[in-house]
């Protein structure tokens, strides 16, 4: 009778030791990132839509409260193990890592932009949303003009 726990012991630990390997690997790493990345990208392309007047959904603060939600996990997903000579389809430059207080800045920057978009979103005029949203893509372009490879 011991063989059945034995057996169900040993798929649990062969399931678990397989999801330790998994984690945080290289290429999981660069792709959660772009997932966050792209997450950014589809709520400021949403939102260049409507401020563009291309489309009249009322949505802004909603996408600018995602943007902010979702800001301070971008400093995470930069871990040593990231770059590109751990996993080479990555854009993000060895700069990342060779120039920590630079990134800092651009990170800072960004977060900044970020948290003060939704009360600009909120207030409904138009001159203050947009000028937030320069700041907001300004930071965003900053970091990459520095910091992201160009495709
Ligand atoms: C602190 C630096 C930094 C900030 C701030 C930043 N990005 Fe990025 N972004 C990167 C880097 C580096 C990459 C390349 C990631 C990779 O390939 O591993 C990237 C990639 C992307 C991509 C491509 C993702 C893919 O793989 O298809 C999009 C889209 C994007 N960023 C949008 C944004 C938007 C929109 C903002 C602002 C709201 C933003 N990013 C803010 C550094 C940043």
């Amino acid at each position: 009778m011991r063989s059945v726990p034995l057996a169900v012991l040993t798929a649990t630990l062969v399931a678990l030791s397989g999801a330790a390997l998994a984690a945080d690997e290289p290429k999981n790493l660069v792709d959660y990132r772009s997932a966050v990345m792209r997450s950014l990208g589809g709520h400021a392309g949403a939102i260049a839509a409507i401020v563009k007047q291309q489309v009249s959904y009322d949505h802004v603060a909603a996408h600018a409260e995602a943007i902010a939600a979702t800001a301070p996990a971008v400093r995470d997903v930069f871990p040593e193990n990231s770059g590109p000579d751990d996993y080479a389809e990555t854009d993000a430059l060895p700069a990342i890592w060779e120039n920590p207080e630079d990134f800092a800045e651009a990170l800072e920057a960004f977060e900044t932009a970020a948290a003060a978009f939704p009360a600009a979103a909120q207030s409904g005029d138009r001159a203050q949303i947009l000028e937030a949203f320069q700041k907001l893509g300004g930071s965003c372009g900053a970091c990459h003009e520095d910091f992201r490879a160009e495709d």
